[in-house]
């Protein structure tokens, strides 16, 4: 007991230390006015506040999906509703914001949110592609720009941006987030924060964002959507929370969503620690936590709570402040209060945090700002927003193999364009496609041909079905899984063909929520074809398109050029055609490590373990698994160019440094090539000995530089102490003295070293 209240203690402790003063989302007069609203409101009124209802004709969770608007007339006139989510359109959210403001007693205005992950209309490339540009700025437009159709549509809020890291290709909402680092996680958390909130969330072109899933979903054992997460203090608090601690510190993130998932035995929506001691303690959030769907019922299904009061009991004593979909503060929470299980003071507060993002949206001044007709007409699938996702779709590709650069083609002679993703309109809009309409992205054959026209050839054919997708009603979308009778139109396309360019991968809805998967290789019929197709031209270059890192090693090992194509959005066709005929040059990097086997889940940031991997003549005691190598196929931070780089030695200014001092880092790039390009230069330190054992290494610094053919640059970087430190065993966050490497390079695995020594 002694112990844990000891560790408690650094836990607060350390927390306290480290943060830096949280931004508010409140204005000079707003706590008076929320005080206002709040002393006239019956408990009934406050608790309604709490409950974030589904009401349009989206669904995005399970449960009774139709008619439920009318049937609930009743409780949004009765002040039982305070937000919806999945209501869209300025008409729409204006007529029932109508009704409650002016029906219920207090006219209090409803927030209106939607899952508006990478784009409302327009589809931008999803995060897992656009966090391969490694281009913030590009994040913070495509953001601002989701933010913009939205607003215009009678939104208020975004349940984004999704910032859990994971190492895990089999969880389908990989594609979902900014990858497996957590420095790189971080910084893309507040770019995207930043776009859809803008200066200042009263902007009617901005909306509030809100920082998911707090804490620990992307770790679920196995990958596998909802499952247990399991994870020690020392993973949580270096690897997991630092992504939201940044949203909410540096970004001044809205509002936060905690997660489906139980971490350390307690479902995060009863987890008093996460939500009170850090997020509105020690952080200072005074924003206002959304459960996600139902998670506040689900504590029974957990075995947490015996009824509905007890779980309105744990949600509400550990800060959870709006209920989504799961009725169990309206059902449960009067009767917990009754029984004196529930503080008051808590549910004011809840009510405070939720009353102030509407103050800070500028509701309360003009409840309707949001729902305008004609700025909807003027706001949403602009063509500038479409010029945006062409540009993110083309930052967003990386080149994972180009031998004998068979890449750009040359715009002129036969092109065979063969598979089920060559002509498909739809599934570049990837899941979480919002209010895109179905089969409205240019598809590559339109992307191609347009560019091609009247200069070469384009033979298409599908060659095979791609199984194996379910909606949101788990519905399987195509089962033609055995039908090879495309293979020989394909084979004859092929022969006859200067090059091939094969677009393969995973449908739109294989990855995403509740879309996990053991086997993450080429799924059904695809590497059959793609193999088919090699026996007759081996002049292939592979599209991938996909929403998650996928294994491919017969295609690494024998296909010349390779290109990571993602779901890119409603432009992916002319991004992609950009990039393979080389009028924009591939510049990506991947975040997440691609594995050689299903099996495998490779991450770069591992620890050296006491038996790492050795050089051969080795025995059979160490790391590894005895049918594949440890590494990964594609390592984080690969990705190449149609020109060359080449890095120089690594210069230090100093190789030893006190607390309190810099030490300057720099190294020479080259371009080799013959065409302009971008590198991303990325930095890597690795602690040698520590209190706790450290990753074999860490990103701390990466800048995207572009440079002529056979131009030079210096470039540099500059570390602290501050960026040497970590959470310890005692939570204590520090960094040790000692030895420490620095690593500069183009991907995780190619990097020049060098050494420096902290002096304390
Ligand atoms: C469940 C998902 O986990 C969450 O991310 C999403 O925002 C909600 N459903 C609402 O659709």
């Amino acid at each position: 007991m002694k112990r844990i209240a000891t560790l408690f203690t650094l836990i607060l402790l350390s927390a306290y230390f480290v943060h830096c003063l949280g931004q508010s989302i409140s204005k000079p007069g707003m706590e008076a006015r929320i005080d206002s609203v709040l002393s006239l409101m019956t408990l009934k009124e406050k608790i309604g506040q709490l409950n974030l209802y589904s009401a349009g004709t989206e669904f995005t969770g399970p449960g009774e999906k139709t008619g439920r608007t009318k049937e609930r007339y009743e409780r949004f006139v009765g002040g039982e509703v305070g937000s919806v989510l999945n209501m869209l359109g300025a008409k729409n959210t204006y007529d029932l914001q109508k009704l409650v403001v002016e029906k219920s007693r207090l006219g209090i205005p409803l927030l209106f949110a939607y899952d508006v992950i990478h784009g409302y209309k327009t589809m931008f490339p999803i995060p897992l592609a656009e966090s391969a540009s490694w281009d913030l700025d590009l994040m913070q437009r495509t953001a601002a720009a989701a933010a913009r159709e939205s607003a215009a549509s009678g939104l208020t809020w975004t349940f984004a941006p999704m910032i859990d890291v994971s190492r895990d290709a089999r969880w389908g909402r990989v594609m979902e987030g900014g990858g497996e680092d957590t420095y790189l996680g971080s910084l893309i958390a507040k770019a995207r924060v930043k776009g859809f909130q803008g200066q200042s969330l009263d902007d009617v072109y901005t909306i509030a964002a809100c920082a998911k899933h707090f804490a620990g979903y992307g770790f679920v054992e196995s990958g596998m959507d909802y499952n247990t997460v399991d994870i020690t203090h020392h993973t949580l608090y270096n690897y997991v929370l630092p992504p939201f601690q940044a949203a909410v510190e540096e970004a001044g993130v809205a509002t936060v969503m905690n997660a489906f998932n139980e971490i350390g035995g307690i479902p995060s929506t009863a987890n008093e620690h996460l939500q009170r001691d850090l997020l509105k303690g020690a952080w200072d959030f005074d924003g206002m936590v959304v459960s996600d769907w139902n998670s506040l019922g689900e504590l029974l299904v957990h075995g947490v709570a015996a009824d509905t009061a007890d779980a309105a009991k744990l949600a509400m004593t550990a800060g959870s402040d709006m209920d989504m979909e799961g009725e169990v503060y309206i059902r449960g929470l009067a009767d917990a209060i009754e029984q004196g299980h529930v503080k008051m003071k808590h549910l004011d507060d809840a009510v405070k945090r939720i009353l102030r993002v509407k103050f800070a949206l500028g509701l309360f001044d003009d409840p309707y700002r949001y729902s305008d007709e004609e700025r909807e007409k003027n706001n949403v699938n602009t063509q500038a927003h479409r010029d945006l996702a062409r540009e993110a779709g083309r930052k967003s590709v990386v080149l994972l193999k180009n031998d004998k650069n068979l890449l750009p083609l040359a715009k002129s002679g036969k092109i065979a364009l063969i598979g089920p993703l060559a002509a498909d309109k739809d599934t570049p809009l990837a899941n979480w496609r919002a209010q895109a309409e179905g089969g409205s992205a240019v598809s590559l054959q339109e992307g191609l041909e347009a560019a091609l026209k009247g200069k070469a050839e384009v033979v298409y054919a599908e060659g095979c079905k791609l199984s194996v997708g379910y909606n949101d009603f788990g519905n399987k979308l195509t089962i033609e899984e055995e039908d090879r009778s495309g293979f020989a139109a394909a084979i004859s396309a092929a022969k006859s063909a200067d090059v091939v360019v094969m677009a393969l991968g995973e449908s739109a809805y294989m990855s995403g929520e509740a879309r996990s998967r053991a086997f993450v290789g080429m799924p059904g019929l695809q590497l059959e074809l793609l193999q088919k197709i090699y026996q007759v031209n081996q002049n292939i270059v592979l599209v991938l398109m996909n929403g998650r890192p996928m294994s491919i090693p017969w295609e690494a090992e024998n296909i010349p050029a390779i290109l990571e194509a993602w779901h890119l959005g409603t432009e992916a066709g002319h991004a992609l055609a950009d990039v393979l005929l080389g009028d924009y040059n591939p510049a990506g990097k991947l975040t997440v490590s691609f594995p050689r086997i299903s099996g495998q889940v490779p991450y770069y940031n591992q620890k050296m373990s006491g038996r790492p991997t050795s050089t051969p003549p080795h025995m059979v005691f160490f790391v590894h698994h005895m049918d594949v190598d440890r590494s990964a196929l594609f390592p984080f931070g690969y990705g190449l160019s149609y020109t060359t780089f080449e890095y120089g030695t690594i210069q230090l200014d100093k190789s030893s440094m006190k607390a309190g001092e810099k030490i300057q880092v720099s190294i020479e790039l080259k371009n080799t090539g013959s065409r302009e390009g971008e590198e991303v230069v990325q930095l890597y330190i690795r602690d040698r000995v520590a209190q706790v054992t450290r990753p074999i290494k860490e990103l701390k610094g990466f800048q995207k530089v572009s440079l002529k053919a056979g131009e030079s640059n210096t470039i540099r970087f500059e570390l602290s102490e501050e960026d040497l430190k970590y959470y310890n065993h005692k939570l204590e966050y520090k960094a040790d003295p000692g030895q420490f490497d620095v690593m500069l390079g183009g991907n995780s695995r190619d990097l020049k070293t060098a050494q420096f020594e902290l002096v304390k």
